[in-house]
């Protein structure tokens, strides 16, 4: 089980305290949001900001590419030191060129898909990919509600990973809370990005622990504790 904590939610204010926040919490991955004003109605951050966290941690950098045109920024996260870029596949029959592309960068693959999209998309390619990411609210903006129609799109790519003997990652992403955590576990998610959630408590140290926990043990009890 694994937490990533989305730096969208941070105060980019203070962007290399918060990356120190992260670095201290206990949490394995680092989820980089990039957003172009295109492929979704907001603009977050590029290559250049990712460059100049890199040094201060040594997290797995997770870069969520929402881009219209993913296929010019493969190569600037990549320097930049992402160790996984995951692009959509609603990008349709640019899809194979691009997870390609991504390996042959040296860094993991990840294929991530929209609520509204059918999950029959990503089958033909499972073989290719290290992480699928299942967008669990419309991508563009955090703090948003836990769309709970994704929940059967989990248990299917679980099933497929076992039918098919495969081994990647199954990723959530979007209004993962400590009670939206233990669902999405139960459903067969391993990989957590958490926001609001996380960067709202005064400890972020203790808010990944108690996620952390709540998706391991699948124990609704944890949600209420982490609640109050
Ligand atoms: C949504 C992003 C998410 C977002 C999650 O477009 O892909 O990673 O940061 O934020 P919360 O946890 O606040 O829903
Ligand atoms: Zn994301």
């Amino acid at each position: 089980m694994i937490i990533a904590p989305s730096l969208l939610a941070s105060n980019f204010g203070r962007l290399a305290k918060e990356v120190n926040r992260v670095e201290r919490s206990g949490a394995d991955w680092l989820h980089l949001d990039i957003m172009d004003g295109h492929f979704v109605p907001n603009i977050s951050f590029g290559p250049a900001v990712v460059a100049t966290l890199r040094p201060l941690s040594k997290k797995f950098f997770d870069a969520h590419l929402m881009c219209s045109k993913p296929e010019i920024l493969l190569e600037p996260f990549a320097k930049a030191g992402a160790n996984q870029i995951t692009v959509h596949v609603e990008l349709a029959e640019r899809v194979p060129q691009l997870l390609w592309k991504i390996k042959s960068l040296g860094v993991k693959v990840g294929l991530a898909v929209n609520p509204p999209t059918a999950i029959s998309l990503v089958k033909p390619h499972l073989g290719q990919i290290d992480t699928l990411l299942v967008m669990t609210v419309n991508p563009g903006f955090g703090g948003q509600s836990f769309i709970y129609e994704t929940l059967p799109k989990i248990q299917q790519v679980a099933v497929w990973r076992l039918e098919k003997n495969l081994n990647y990652h199954i990723e959530v992403d979007g209004g993962i809370d400590f009670k939206t955590v233990g669902e999405c576990a139960r459903a067969g998610a391993d990989v957590f990005v958490s926001g609001t959630a996380l960067f709202g408590k005064p400890s972020l140290k203790a808010a990944v622990n108690t996620m952390w926990r709540a998706a391991q043990n699948n124990d609704p009890a944890l949600a209420d504790l982490a609640v109050h």
